[in-house]
């Protein structure tokens, strides 16, 4: 999502939040938490082998409805803020927000595809990195770089740690390959609602920011790119490109906090989140 751009927190929604505006959940909500996030899991890992040479991303999208619908949940996406599709599908310098369209994919292209359904109430968001055909040597090291970089993250959740330990953790490991972190979009709390408070920063200073509190949900969701970090969205108010143009990956899990540490609500039940692509290249 875009930096402070949280949805209006709703009715339902109502509850105990911290002064920062973070919902603590219930015991009993993890598991509706886990629910939905393993139901976009599932869905990235079937949809691997729809990914290919030639292949539409509007074809992969239209895939990832029917299985959004087959499997009795609902899509978060479409008719987000207008937004009309079951997934943002993003291809090499796109950072995000991909629209899946006719264009048909290449030989060695890279694409994130990122998925939000909603079961019994809960969203489950989650995205992973893909290849069509050969995976270029520069990319592959993107790709690796962007996952370790999710999964240190997600390392620095729990009780007493903040926010900025979090994004400390995958910036400082980003920088130290001489890549670059996405500032303009982040991720965000969520549960009952899409977007909410906290914008979840992937970078910044250890000890910063809100305290992490057994009973938060929220992504973690770094894009990262090969050259700078800036972006810019085009035309269609949705595509969010890389400025120079330079190949971008991003990989996105669901979260929440526990007593001692972190439930990640959108592992692959197949085992396959990491590396996806290896299904599909040769
Ligand atoms: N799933 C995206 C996220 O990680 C949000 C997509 S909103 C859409 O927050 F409208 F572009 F689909
Ligand atoms: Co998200
Ligand atoms: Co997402």
């Amino acid at each position: 999502m875009s930096v402070f751009e949280a949805d209006r927190v709703n009715e339902k929604h109502k509850g105990i939040v911290t002064r920062d505006g973070i919902r603590i959940h219930e015991t009993v909500d993890y598991q509706g938490m886990q629910a939905a996030g393993r139901v976009a899991a599932e869905i990235l890992d079937e949809i691997a082998e729809h990914v290919f040479p030639g292949q539409s991303t509007a074809e992969i999208d239209r895939i990832i409805e029917e299985k959004v619908i087959a499997k009795g949940t609902k899509s978060a996406t479409i008719g987000y803020k207008g937004y009309q599709h079951a997934s943002c599908i993003s291809i090499n310098h796109v950072v995000c927000h991909g629209i899946p369209s006719a264009k048909t994919l290449k030989d060695g292209d890279i694409l994130n595809i990122d998925v939000t359904v909603i079961l019994d109430g809960w969203y489950g968001d989650t995205s992973r990195m893909y290849v069509a055909g050969k995976l270029p040597r520069k990319a592959e090291r993107l790709i690796q770089v962007t996952h370790d970089a999710l999964m240190l993250g997600i390392e620095a959740v729990k009780p007493g740690n903040t926010f900025g330990d979090i994004g400390y953790a995958i910036q400082s490991y980003v920088e130290s390959h001489r890549m670059s972190v996405v500032r303009d979009f982040c991720g965000h709390g969520l549960g009952r609602v899409f977007h909410a408070p906290p914008n979840v920063l992937h970078y910044g200073r250890p000890g910063t920011g809100p305290v992490l509190e057994e009973g938060m949900f929220f992504t973690i969701e770094p894009m990262v790119n090969l050259g700078r970090p800036e972006t810019k969205v085009l035309a269609d108010e949705w595509t969010a490109v890389t400025r120079d143009k330079s190949l971008s990956a991003q990989f996105e899990h669901s979260v929440g906090v526990t007593a001692d540490g972190v439930d990640i609500f959108t592992l692959s039940p197949a085992g396959t989140f990491h590396p996806t692509y290896t299904q599909t290249a040769e």
